[in-house]
């Protein structure tokens, strides 16, 4: 399903927050909490201060799910990688404006290995960067935390953002979907819905023992 076609606000878990020494069982509790996509943090060591997983572990969770694989890639360079996440089996390919420097190229490469294209903004990138590129999305991510690690704050100004996101979108300037990552709970759910956010990435917020639970207050609280 094209992402701009999924308008209802949803949730989608990170699994940067699971337990890594059992990911199938996360998976399956993702599943039967009633997640419909699984957030797939990649980080590199360079663009971000932390390493997670590669093409290998998206290929196993592929072969173990149909739940869509929202890979967001926290790398340098990704224009060199895009294709080992397309054939791992991602559906959702996310790359950093702030380490593209040919954006539209990217997003094309993306589109062409038929996967659904998304462009991240870091807290300190404004929407302006990528105004020429929202026709080409299909998912735009707000960062609203410093990417690189689960359990931050959220930084507020992302709420402007992600209403100045809404204005383009209702403009007629581009189908993409808003997404948001980063610091999403039981407080913050609401405002950023309320801001214009359709997809919903939580870590903390939603792991642990209470998975299920969490999962039911969160979109209680979003109004999923
Ligand atoms: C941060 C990641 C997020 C992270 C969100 O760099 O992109 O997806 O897992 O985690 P929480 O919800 O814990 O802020
Ligand atoms: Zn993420």
């Amino acid at each position: 399903m094209k992402l701009s076609a999924q308008t209802s606000i949803h949730l989608a878990p990170s699994l940067l927050s699971a337990n890594f020494l059992a990911l199938e069982s996360e998976l399956r509790r993702c599943e039967q909490a009633g997640a419909t996509v699984l957030h797939c943090d990649v980080m590199d060591g360079n663009f971000v201060p932390n390493l997670t997983f590669g093409p290998p572990i998206i290929a196993q969770l592929r072969t173990a799910t149909k739940l869509e694989l929202d890979v967001h890639l926290m790398i340098e360079a990704p224009e060199r990688s895009v294709a080992n996440y397309a054939k791992a089996g991602a559906d959702t390919i996310t790359v950093h404006a702030e380490v593209s420097p040919h954006l539209h190229r990217t997003l094309m490469q993306i589109k062409e290995l038929g996967c659904q294209a998304g462009v991240a903004l870091n807290p300190s990138t404004p929407v302006t960067m990528i105004e020429h590129v929202l026709p080409l999305c299909d998912v735009v991510l707000v960062m609203s935390v410093n990417p690189g690690f689960g359990g931050q704050k959220f930084i507020s100004s992302a709420l402007e953002k992600l209403a100045s996101l809404r204005v383009y979108q209702q403009s007629g300037h581009g189908e993409f979907m808003i997404s948001v990552d980063g610091g999403v709970d039981l407080t913050t759910a609401p405002l950023v819905v309320e801001a214009g956010a359709q997809r919903l990435v939580a870590g903390n917020a939603l792991f642990g023992p209470a998975l299920a639970e969490n999962f039911k207050k969160l979109s209680q609280a979003a109004g999923c």
